[in-house]
């Protein structure tokens, strides 16, 4: 596999994950807003059935599962290491049957699951991990396995548009792990992370605000919107019309 196509969560990535809570706070806050955005989406509808891509520990599996109590979801991730977390930590709501969890790399996942059997599709800080042409194809897929009036609510880094602005944000973010790995004394870890940024950041990957948008609109998404924005931390929602 080229250094493009792969999925850095393995390793230390990984194994020390919970980390992104001080490098990303915005990680957790958008894994919230999923949950109470799945809580709200035709709340009288009764079960809903859910696919989560990238779900790595379980972090916003658990704030989508426990938001909405007739949620039932398959979460897939490609990292091992990272579901063997999940499958530990949201144990009980698998054993309750709220969640599957499958090793699986997310087209392939996706291309498997019939049209329109989906309620909502979600993912948090997945997205922009992926090719630029890969993504376009999952979006496509999303759409796909979307029932009509379907909703895909993505948390996840959008770039900003314009390059100097960028730049400088990616900058104080470099800066400001400079100073939490500092303190952790764990500059080891600091360096994979940063390894990662470049591969977020190259241009094959990089996935700035509003081509991402236009992506959704012209897989046939209509509304997209956008409900929360701090700097690249995002929550887009888009919904697939009828129904
Ligand atoms: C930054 S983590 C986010 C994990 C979790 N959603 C959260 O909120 O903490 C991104 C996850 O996406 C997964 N991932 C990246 N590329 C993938 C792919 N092509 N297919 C499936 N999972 C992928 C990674 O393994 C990783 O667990």
């Amino acid at each position: 596999m080229s250094a493009l196509q792969e999925n850095p969560f393995t390793g230390p990535l990984a194994a020390e994950y919970d980390v992104l809570r001080l490098m990303c706070p915005n990680a957790a806050t958008l894994a919230k807003k999923i949950g109470e955005r799945v809580a709200e989406w035709r709340s009288e509808a009764g079960p809903i059935d859910g696919f989560e891509i990238g779900c790595g520990t379980g972090i916003s599996t658990l704030a989508a599962l426990s938001a909405r109590g007739d949620l039932k979801l398959t979460a897939i991730d490609s990292a091992g290491e990272m579901l063997d977390q999940a499958r530990t930590n949201l144990a009980d709501y698998a054993l309750a049957g709220r969640v599957k969890f499958i090793d699986a790399d997310a087209l392939t996942a996706l291309r498997a699951l019939p049209d329109a059997g989906m309620d909502v599709v979600i993912s948090n800080y997945a997205v922009h991990n992926f090719p630029d042409g890969y993504r376009k194809s999952v979006v496509c897929e999303i759409f796909r396995v979307l029932k009509p009036g379907g909703i895909f609510v993505n948390g996840d880094r959008y770039a900003m548009d314009d390059p100097a602005a960028h730049l400088a944000d990616t900058q104080a973010v470099v800066r400001d792990w400079f100073k939490i790995f500092t303190k952790m004394n764990r500059l080891d870890l600091l360096e994979d992370w940063i390894v990662h940024l470049l591969s977020d950041e190259s241009p094959q990957h990089i996935m700035y605000f509003e081509p991402a948008l236009e992506q959704l609109r012209a897989a046939g998404f209509a509304p997209v919107a956008v409900e929360f924005r701090d700097g690249v931390d995002t929550l887009v929602t888009a919904t697939k019309p009828g129904a």
